[in-house]
């Protein structure tokens, strides 16, 4: 990872510590089938119509942002017959070159498993397929050398050992008990890809204290005391499903108590509207898998 830029002191009173950009390498996927054909999560209404031209187009808005921001970002095809593939974050989830391959909890959503083990295979990476049913980083986060591993909906407890066998590190197990937040990426962002001394500036992880149950809820305040919480009205709007690169964290346009709290704390929030995935049940964070080499 090298520094970027770093974000300037805003204002006198700004408790802020300077904020490091890191360049992140993504895997993306354009949603040229994407439509709402099944409901496997509380936000998906078939129903209700999608516009498939609308939703490339706010992709694409992420895409650019990404690019231009000094990202690079990788595309799998997407594969006809299978409209959640624009989620790429349930694809698998990799550290150090190595891919450990998501088994998806339901049947619509199955055949994105080998597809995606198969362009991580053909990009170098030592794919880990999995025994044990996981949703890749939508579950799954790296917060400095601790993975947090979320399970309640998709991802099974057993599948958080299997992680920890993989890759050697420290697996957290977090409950969750909001069907609306049903994968971890939609109830904790992580902002700082290192993990801070503590204090209230550092902010190392956002998160909805709700969508967690009481044991999970003691388990991150005792581990990031100076986390930010996010409010209820904010967490209902997705604004947690974003993506950081240590100083800008691309958010959706409605999270607005999460923006003001965001930029307190020193980091740069770009408003990036994806209502028609949203549609889906997925946001910014769902559309993005980090690859790290
Ligand atoms: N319709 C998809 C599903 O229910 C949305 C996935 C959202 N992805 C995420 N990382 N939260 O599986």
């Amino acid at each position: 990872m090298s520094t970027q830029s770093t974000a300037p002191a805003t204002s006198a009173d700004s408790a802020a510590v300077a904020r490091i950009q890191h360049r992140r390498t993504y895997l993306m996927c354009r949603p040229e089938h994407f439509t709402v054909s099944y409901t496997i999560n509380p936000w998906m209404e078939p129903a209700n119509p999608t516009d498939t031209a609308k939703a490339v187009a706010q992709w694409q808005k992420l895409y650019d942002t990404y690019l231009e921001l000094g990202h690079e970002v990788h595309l799998i095809d997407p594969i006809e017959g299978l409209p959640d593939m624009v989620y790429t974050a349930n694809g698998g989830f990799l550290i150090d070159g190595v891919a450990y391959g998501a088994k998806f909890r339901f049947a619509e959503r199955v055949p994105e498993g080998p597809a995606f083990m198969e362009w991580f295979a053909a990009n170098g990476f030592e794919v880990a397929e999995p025994v044990e049913v996981n949703e890749g980083e939508g579950d799954f986060l790296l917060v400095g050398d601790v993975i947090l591993a979320g399970t309640g909906f998709r991802s099974t407890g057993d599948s958080h050992r299997e992680l920890a066998d993989v890759f050697g590190k420290e697996v957290v197990s977090l409950t969750l008990v909001d069907p609306r937040f049903y994968h971890l990426d939609t109830a904790i962002a992580v902002l700082d890809p290192v993990q801070g001394e503590g204090g209230v500036e550092h902010a190392t992880i956002a998160y909805l204290p709700h969508a967690f149950d009481e044991a999970s809820q003691a388990e991150l305040a005792r581990r990031y005391p100076d986390a930010i919480q996010v409010s209820d009205e904010d967490g209902a709007v997705f604004g947690l499903n974003s993506s950081s690169d240590g100083l800008n964290v691309i958010i959706s346009p409605r999270a607005k108590g999460f923006e003001a709290q965001l930029r307190e704390r020193g980091y740069n929030p770009i408003l990036v509207d994806l209502s028609e995935l949203l549609l889906g049940g997925g946001g910014i964070k769902c559309c993005t898998l980090e690859l790290r080499r």
